[in-house]
């Protein structure tokens, strides 16, 4: 179905309470409705927003379209959680509603001041030309949740060099003063990062542009952050317009991050080479936080823009990843899903085998939803790993090739293609001896983290039957593998 304009700027709150029933009623009809990660309950979900720690609990919102699988009129949507795996429903927490945002309350980030949220994100207009008007615009969040726009925006233009393309404020303190990084792009059409700094969240001076090396790396970087870990200072971003290079950047569009040492007062940031966060097919926009102890975690959107999902003829499109830890190993990024994701371990299945050139069913092992540990151990094999979701003609493979050292998703079989035209495999350099994969499997979803977060594999996947199967295998030698499986308790 085409949308037009019209059709993508209507307002929520214009419509009949019938009509959003009968969309509801579309949505609950479909077969990949996911079990565990946080979902629209109509409409598209894109990019995490505001992610923090307030009042006793977690907060995430989430861009959302309410009335169909596409990119129109933009609002908050508010969840929270006491445990970051249980999400509760909260409703609308920003909606369009002023000249500053009349086109969409577009993504930003959220910081605790004084007991109270400071929500800053970008409000989205379009003049009768349709040109773009970004604002910065701040909201203020009570501990009881009422949230209070500011009246006026507190940054209403670009500075000078900055095409319209200017959004996505995330927030930090730093040594007593606020900063906020904006994705931007310059009027040569490339993509980079700016800052600002404030003394109380309300006021901000623009700083310049954050120095990189990467001076011609896209033509827009969305939604960046920046933090330090470990004492290593890190800018996340995602950028569009990158082609791919051997595995790497096989998707539409990027997001990763840069690691060394910056200079925020300064603007400068001196650093090694981008890497991709997640090695997978459905990764996009990610935004982090610090806990109470200290803990940085990582949320993404499990979509991406410009992408058609088997799910849109349902009336409703993606979902959030789980929550994941960050902390550095031996100078990488390395990404773990929450300790709390434990919480979600139901009944439990163990199961070992030894593999020669054969597959192999263990007892009990199969599902719809579960978090499946396998650990390969004694390899000889040219290929080995593990096959989910099997069922008639279908199956998602995850495996590693020892003579390539190379991690593999491949979801040529998974069910209902998606985003066929940018390829159905995703591979990703990997030397180790031992392999594990720790798999958290939805009705829609798998997430892969290989050898204890070193990298990560994100991807939709749809199957057309009731695939439940699993089965482990070696190709052309000898493995060992030990394996243990929870179903979901919810
Ligand atoms: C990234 C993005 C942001 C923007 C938002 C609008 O997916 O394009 O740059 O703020 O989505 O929904």
């Amino acid at each position: 179905m085409e949308w037009t304009k019209e059709q993508r700027y209507r307002k929520i709150e214009d419509v009949t309470e019938e009509e959003l029933q009968n969309l509801a009623n579309l949505v609950n009809q479909c077969p990949w409705r996911q079990s565990y990660h946080i979902s629209p309950v109509t409409g598209l979900l894109n990019d995490p927003n505001g992610f923090s720690f307030f009042n006793g609990e977690y907060h995430l919102f989430y861009q959302w379209f309410p009335l169909g699988p596409v990119h129109g009129l933009k609002y908050w949507y508010h969840t929270k959680s006491k445990d970051l795996v249980h999400w509760e429903n909260v409703g609308i927490a920003l909606h369009p509603t002023n000249q500053y945002d009349s086109h969409g309350v577009y993504s930003g980030s959220a910081l605790e001041k004084d007991g109270v949220l400071y929500l800053m994100y970008t409000g989205n207009t379009r003049d009768e030309n349709w040109t773009r008007h970004p604002f910065q615009c701040i909201a203020l969040m009570d501990e009881k949740g009422n949230i209070v726009k500011n009246a006026q925006p507190v940054i209403s233009e670009v500075p000078e060099g900055y095409t319209d393309h200017f959004r996505d404020p995330k927030v930090w303190e730093e040594n007593g003063v606020y900063y906020a990084i904006i994705g931007a792009q310059r009027t040569n059409k490339t993509g980079c990062t700016v800052l600002y700094k404030s003394a109380d969240l309300m006021n901000w001076i623009f700083l310049g542009e954050m120095e990189t090396g990467l001076t011609e790396f896209g033509y827009m970087w969305e939604c960046p952050d920046y933090f330090v870990l470990d004492g290593q200072s890190i800018l996340l971003f995602s950028p569009q317009g990158i082609s791919p290079v051997n595995d790497e950047f096989q998707n539409i569009y990027q997001s990763g991050y840069v690691m060394g040492k910056a200079d925020i007062p300064a603007g400068k940031l001196v650093h090694g080479k981008f890497t991709e966060l997640d090695r997978g097919f459905d990764f996009y926009a990610p935004q982090t936080m610090v806990d109470p102890e200290g803990r940085r975690f990582l949320v993404g959107w499990m979509g991406l823009p410009d992408i058609d999902y088997p799910t849109d003829i349902n009336g409703w499109a993606h979902c959030l990843t789980l929550v994941r830890e960050l902390s550095i190993r031996n100078g990488k990024l390395i990404q773990k899903p929450v300790r709390e994701t434990a919480d979600l371990r139901g009944n439990q299945t163990d199961g070992q085998a030894d593999l020669e050139n054969s597959s192999i069913t263990l007892n009990e092992f199969e599902g719809q939803t579960y978090e499946l540990h396998a650990e390969f151990t004694g390899s000889t094999a040219q290929q080995f790993g593990l096959e989910l979701r099997v069922g008639t003609g279908e199956k998602t493979v995850i495996k590693y090739d020892r003579m390539d050292k190379k991690v593999i998703l491949d979801r040529t079989h998974s069910g209902v293609p998606v985003a066929e035209g940018y390829g159905s495999i995703r591979k990703c350099a990997l030397d180790s001896e031992k392999v594990t994969f720790q798999v958290f499997v939805d009705v829609s979803s798998v997430e892969v983290f290989v050898n204890d977060g070193e990298e990560v594999f994100t991807g939709r996947i749809f199957p057309k039957a009731d695939s439940r199967g699993i089965r482990f295998f070696s190709k052309g030698g000898h493995t060992r593998v030990k394996a243990t499986k929870w179903d979901i308790k919810k």
